[in-house]
């Protein structure tokens, strides 16, 4: 039986936190327990500050990123460079490389210091051309990376069990089990004094002096700062849905016969293709084929991406079998920067660490070094690269785009048709958007027993019309990409509220 799981959570020890039961005053309050937030509350305690961790659902568990990446720890990163020296030019390009070492290096201290069991692992990482369309975009990829100051080769002959048409390599990156390190880092956060709680969402948030974060149990914590490390930020403010959109993107872990790749790496165009070998601790061997990315709330969510991930596997690599696949979500900043800094150009008491564009390892890091040192007063090295509050102007036509799509969305799948009249036509295992007298239009699901379940299509965050994933069989928006379940519940901010529940037409 195949599992929808990542490897990571299949085998993780469990998070420790428990709910928030009563008020408490803290220093800072972090919003989020993934890589980003857990990160930044322990920076943050080191300084001092009494830090309390709010994750919705456990510490790196099924409600985020983390759990589901693949845990590539690179500066080099398929074409992000190439992107950010077309919008930013060379100087910025150098800073988000180096923010990027720094992260690793930040990260390999804490595995080393707490001798963190994660199969940390320092490897090479390789942009490589999966065809000669993009042969071109390794260049320009190799290019951006000289720029920015990375000593880049290129690979011959390839890590790889295949010659790749091109291919630029970046040595001394790193991989490593997500889950098994963010959840010691909670664990040493508690030891010194901290604060996590699992299953504690968050329904307000209030600026002031303290702030006041209230759950949706109804406590309320009082803190000095609030950074909000959702993967998505949940805020209605800062204009940050207008900035960012979400992008959903498939993996499939292999077992294979032959030793995995003595490198990471990741084709540089469409399609993607993202290879990740494993070594497990009792020697089993896997490559992690990781790609297919597409909007959430897209059309393009079906079987067939998974499909696609195996194919490329069988072809590539000699595969025992696939036993696991999953999918995950990134917020994707339309300048191609992630977000560490304050929330808002006066705020003093809120910030954010997200927008970590699909390389979260170190972004995460980096963003949660930036915001340590702003709240602690110090100067910050990448503040001004990663400042939320930034204005780029070369990504003006990108952000109108986004917001535009976003309108169309709000407003036009209002107007499109039904599928079905009555919960009745909706198949076995499939799902159709349903006539309904008093909803104008609802969401059905047939699930493979042939119960029906049914619920408003519209979104709790902003009220866009929710589309139909057929590869995780969940009700997702294309505005900003919350997602939620068959029955309405939560998988994926910014909403905080579930779906509501209806009756299926007849
Ligand atoms: Fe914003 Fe759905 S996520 S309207």
């Amino acid at each position: 039986m195949r599992a929808t799981t990542s490897i990571w959570l299949s085998s993780a020890p469990p998070s420790l936190g428990r709910p928030l039961a009563e008020g408490l005053d803290v220093d800072v309050a972090v919003l989020g327990g993934g890589i980003s937030g857990i990160t930044t509350a322990l920076l943050c305690a080191r300084d001092g500050a009494t830090v309390a961790v709010l994750e919705r659902e456990t510490v790196a568990g099924t409600g985020g990123a983390t759990g589901f990446t693949t845990a590539k720890a690179s500066a080099l990163q398929q074409t992000k460079l190439a992107q950010i020296r077309n919008l930013h030019g060379d100087e910025k390009t150098a800073a988000y490389a180096a923010a990027q070492l720094d992260a690793l290096d930040l990260i390999e201290g804490l595995v080393e210091r707490h001798a963190i069991d994660c199969g940390w692992q320092r490897l090479p990482d390789v942009t490589f051309a999966l065809d000669r369309t993009q042969v071109d975009a390794v260049h320009a990829a190799q290019e951006a990376a000289r720029a920015g100051g990375l000593a880049v080769h290129t690979t011959t002959p390839s890590p790889l069990p295949f010659e790749p048409p091109a291919a630029v390599q970046l040595d001394r990156q790193a991989i490593f089990d997500p889950v098994r390190y963010v959840r010691r880092l909670a664990s040493l956060l508690v030891e010194e004094g901290g604060h996590v709680f699992d299953h504690t969402a968050v329904a307000q948030v209030h600026d002031g002096d303290p702030c006041r974060v209230v759950t949706a149990g109804g406590e309320t914590v009082r803190a000095g700062a609030v950074v909000v490390c959702t993967n998505y930020p949940l805020l209605d403010r800062g204009a940050f849905f207008a900035r960012m959109s979400a992008e959903r993107s498939y993996v499939v872990a292999a077992r294979v016969l032959d030793d995995p790749p003595a490198a990471m790496a990741i084709s540089a165009g469409e399609p993607t293709r993202s290879i990740r070998p494993l070594l497990t601790d009792d020697r089993q061997r896997w490559v992690l084929i990781g790609g297919e990315g597409h909007p959430t709330g897209s059309s393009k969510a079906t079987p067939e991406r998974y499909k696609a991930l195996e194919r490329f596997a069988r072809e590539r690599f000699d595969v025992e079998e696939i036993p696991f696949r999953w999918s995950t979500q990134d917020g994707m900043p339309v300048d191609k920067l992630p977000y560490a800094g304050r929330y808002l150009p006066r705020s003093s008491r809120l910030f954010v660490n997200a927008g970590h564009q699909k390389w979260g390892m170190t972004n995460a890091t980096a963003g949660a070094r930036v915001v340590a040192d702003l709240i602690a007063g110090r100067d910050s090295r990448f503040a001004s690269l990663l400042d939320p509050n930034r204005v780029t102007l070369g990504a003006v036509p990108d952000a109108a785009k986004a917001q535009a799509s976003a309108a169309a969305h709000l407003v036009g799948d209002r107007l499109t048709p039904a599928e079905a009249s009555s919960a009745a036509e909706v198949p076995t295992g499939e799902a159709r958007v349903v006539r309904s007298g008093r909803f104008g239009k609802v969401g059905v699901h047939r699930d493979d027993l042939g119960a029906v379940h049914a619920v408003s299509l519209r979104c709790t965050h902003l009220g866009c019309i929710l589309h139909w994933n057929d590869a995780e069989r969940s009700w997702d928006c294309p505005c900003h990409g919350s997602r939620f379940g068959i029955d309405g519940q939560l998988l994926t901010g910014p909403a905080s509220k579930p779906l509501e529940t209806v009756e299926a037409p007849q």
